[in-house]
């Protein structure tokens, strides 16, 4: 059987989205509208992995949904749900913690910076996390997830936890009379000019939240004033723009704007030099404000309406939670029966 295109995606409701989490993430999702059945979902037991006020959460969970809205995402095409009111997650996510071994779970990097020296002494859900993403992205069957290049490690142990699950269970899922490929082998969506958006104050970090400094980052909430102050204080080099992409190399902060603007105008960092390639950052500044502000003031005012509009926002999402357990709970009764469960 061939598993029909379907995208799962999901944000962490952990605060302050930003630039990167836009044209990495959200972005990318408008589009995959016309071409997938799209699912989206706003990760809030991943983000209880580390430390979050519960009051905190709530208004971050419906940030990002609030994000996907004012983005171009469509609750009624697309599924936006909160992952919490999908209880099949916490339940194939147990599956698969059986799994899945403990040394894969100790290689991933993500775990290990965060973690850090302190690995004793985080929850045991950081370690788990992989597994409960696994199980958002195969709840559903999908084969398409569009991530940022940083969970490409985390994809393929998604991979590799549906391969020996087909595996392990392939007698019972025969006997079940069931399709030998249960779960899809799922394929990453990795790409774009500006996967990686970087600091506007230090091209060699990315933009994060956790940087104590504003100025490094554009918020998803900033106003046209403070997007276009920002970038035209940005930190660069004092060369002007080269005319080849090549030349981006070893000039961080240059090929960080470059991407940027690419990103934010469909093109390609070679179409923007071929534009702004010997201008100097007085002529190319004010042209990725402008730009910038024009895609995203628009948006930063759509969200902080709907943040307020409760109702709507939790609406959309109790709509998109019903519509999201209709299909998990499908794949969740196979995977009981398969795994011996009585029910
Ligand atoms: N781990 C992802 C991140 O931090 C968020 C996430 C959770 C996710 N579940 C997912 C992304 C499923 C894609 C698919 O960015």
């Amino acid at each position: 059987m061939a598993f029909s295109p379907r995208v799962f995606s999901g944000i962490q409701p952990s605060g302050d989205l930003h630039l990167g989490n836009y044209l990495g993430a959200i972005r990318r999702f408008v589009p995959l509208q016309d071409t997938h059945e799209t699912i989206y979902c706003v990760v809030d037991m991943h983000a209880i992995t580390v430390w979050q006020e519960p009051n905190d959460l709530r208004r971050a969970t419906r940030e990002v949904a609030a994000a996907f809205i004012a983005a171009g995402v469509d609750p009624k095409r697309s599924i936006v749900f909160n992952q919490s009111q999908v209880m099949q997650h916490a339940e194939l996510a147990w599956v698969f913690n059986c799994v899945a071994r403990i040394g894969w779970m100790n290689r991933m990097t993500q775990f290990k910076d965060k973690a850090g020296k302190n690995s004793e002494n985080v929850s045991l859900g950081l370690l788990a996390y992989p597994s409960l993403m696994a199980a958002d992205i195969l709840l559903y069957k999908a084969t398409a997830v569009p991530v940022g290049d940083d969970q490409k490690q985390h994809l393929e142990l998604t991979r590799d936890i549906a391969a020996k699950f087909n595996n392990d269970y392939a007698a019972s899922i025969a006997e079940q009379g069931l399709d030998p490929d249960f779960f899809p082998i799922t394929e990453p969506l990795i790409a774009g000019p500006a996967t990686r958006i970087m600091s506007l104050r230090d091209g060699t970090k990315k933009m994060s939240k956790s940087d104590p400094s504003d100025q490094s980052r554009i918020s998803l909430l900033d106003d046209a004033d403070a997007i276009s102050k920002k970038i035209k204080k940005a930190t660069t080099d004092p060369a002007e723009l080269p005319v080849e992409v090549e030349d981006l190399k070893g000039r961080p902060e240059a090929d960080n704007l470059v991407g940027i603007y690419a990103a934010l105008s469909d093109k390609t960092k070679a179409e923007v030099l071929a534009e702004f390639g010997g201008q100097g950052w007085g002529k190319f500044k004010p042209a990725l404000a402008d730009l910038a502000v024009a895609q995203l003031a628009p948006m930063s005012g759509e969200m902080r309406r709907l943040i307020e509009d409760t109702t709507t926002i939790d609406g959309i999402l109790r709509d998109g939670g019903e519509r999201a357990a209709a299909i998990a709970e499908k794949t969740m009764n196979e995977v009981r029966r398969i795994v011996g469960f009585i029910r």
